[in-house]
């Protein structure tokens, strides 16, 4: 397929080198709405379904590879000899770049390990344990805030404000930075165009720099206290190391879960029979867990080619970039039969919506803990609900995807 290059060329569109076979090109922009109202699951089914090899190519976001493949996905997220994370976000100019600033993401093995190390003690089981009391507790609050409504607004009541409220709280950071916060965040994942890239690194630097500079040397318990006073390598994190850490975590800690949560809930009211069944029978929550994991991940990462390497089918060159998505993953047929639907008794459940390998996510724990807490606390106060009359769902696409805010409504 040969797809013109648009005169004002906004999505870093560009022309198909000599490397990509013609039967490779498909005309995919991750960074724009998902077309059809389909969500981005369904989406990647189909593009999935349509895929006439393992490995297509997109002339959108700069020109990259997309990997079909569930194997070869989870190949070039593990593999750091042939595929870095230096840059993992397309396109990789300016946002990939920018973000290539931020650490562990960005450094492949061996330099990863000691700065990894930092965030495994911060976010590791025992830690995001102690956290399941206030978890609930502030989920509670939350629903019953708005309980005797009979409405809310899923996304901005709720899944807005449990997640990042709590990630607020383990940083040590005020509730009121909250949206400047999140507003610079889900540039990276999902940009509007309304800042410059430089800009929302400069204004992350302005804000994260003086607030560990105050905290070295300090003995708070909060995480970026810790992060001010960590060492690596035998030796105390620079300023820059601390800063560039922190971002990373804060940018993980403030889009992810936000949106498992609206596609969870989203699903939730519109299936009524599944929604009876955990309802009923909170036994099944923990199995659920496994499958609202599976068939909703959010993620869609690249990795950049060290050097020219034959994969797939294809020749890819040094400094290309190959998407490796968690959705691709999940929603190919021969990971899972009948992928879209949810199922309880799968035989086998192949997904890697926390990702694979060395950079594999640290805050799997805080996500798990906060989806079961939610379900739990939700489904007994809570336990019919559907969309609010005249809501619809719509997605959008992105580094991590989403679904627009909706309103849930039940009866009082
Ligand atoms: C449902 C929630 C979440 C999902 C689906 C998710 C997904 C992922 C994925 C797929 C990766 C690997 C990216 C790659 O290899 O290119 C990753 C890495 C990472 N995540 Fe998460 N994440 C979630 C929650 C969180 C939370 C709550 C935090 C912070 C508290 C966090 C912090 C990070 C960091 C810092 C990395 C980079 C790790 C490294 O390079 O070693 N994530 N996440």
């Amino acid at each position: 397929m040969e797809t013109a290059v648009p005169e004002k060329n906004l999505d870093n569109m560009v022309r198909k080198p000599e490397n990509v076979p013609a039967d490779c090109v498909v005309d995919f922009n991750l960074h724009q709405p998902i077309p059809d109202g389909k969500s981005a699951h369904e989406f990647w089914r189909e593009l999935i379904s349509q895929a006439s090899r393992p490995v297509m190519w997109t002339p959108h976001n700069g020109g990259h590879w997309i990997v079909i493949e569930p194997g070869l996905c989870e190949t070039v997220l593990t593999d750091s000899e042939h595929f870095s994370s230096r840059v993992v976000i397309v396109p990789r100019e300016p946002i990939g770049e920018t973000y290539s600033n931020f650490i562990p993401l960005s450094l492949d093995p061996p330099e990863h390990a000691p700065y990894r190390k930092i965030l495994n003690d911060n976010l590791g089981p025992k830690q995001i344990n102690r956290l399941k009391d206030e978890v609930s507790g502030l989920a509670v609050e939350l629903i019953e805030g708005f309980r005797a409504k009979g409405r809310c607004n899923f996304v901005h009541d709720f899944a807005e404000q449990l997640p990042v409220r709590i990630f607020m709280r383990l940083v040590n950071l005020p509730e009121e930075d909250l949206p400047k916060l999140k507003y610079l965040a889900d540039q990276f994942t999902r940009p509007d165009g309304t800042i410059e890239f430089h800009e929302v690194e400069k204004q992350f630097r302005d804000y994260i720099g003086p607030i560990l500079r105050e905290r070295r040397g300090g003995s708070g318990d909060d995480m970026l206290t810790r992060m001010a006073n960590a060492e690596a390598n035998g030796r105390p994190l620079t300023d820059l190391e601390a800063e560039n850490l922190s971002i990373q975590a804060l940018v993980g800690g403030l889009d992810t879960v936000v949106n498992l949560l609206a596609y969870v809930f989203s699903h939730l009211a519109v299936n009524d029979e599944l929604r009876r069944t955990l309802a009923s029978d909170p036994a099944r929550l923990e199995e659920s867990m496994n499958e609202f994991l599976r068939r909703f991940p959010v993620v869609s990462d690249s990795r950049e080619v060290r050097k020219d390497v034959e994969f797939g089918g294809v020749t890819m060159k040094a400094r290309d970039m190959v998407m490796a998505s968690t959705i691709a993953i999940a929603m190919n047929e021969t990971s899972n039969a009948d992928a879209l639907d949810f199922r309880f008794d799968r035989k086998t459940r192949r997904h890697s919506v926390f990702g694979r390998g060395n950079h594999t996510c640290p805050g799997m724990y805080l996500a798990r803990l906060e989806l079961k807490m939610v379900l739990t606390e939700w489904l007994a106060r809570i336990p019919e609900f559907r969309l609010a009359k005249g809501t619809s769902l719509t997605f959008t696409s992105g580094i991590v995807a989403t679904v627009d805010p909706f309103e849930l409504e039940w009866d009082v």
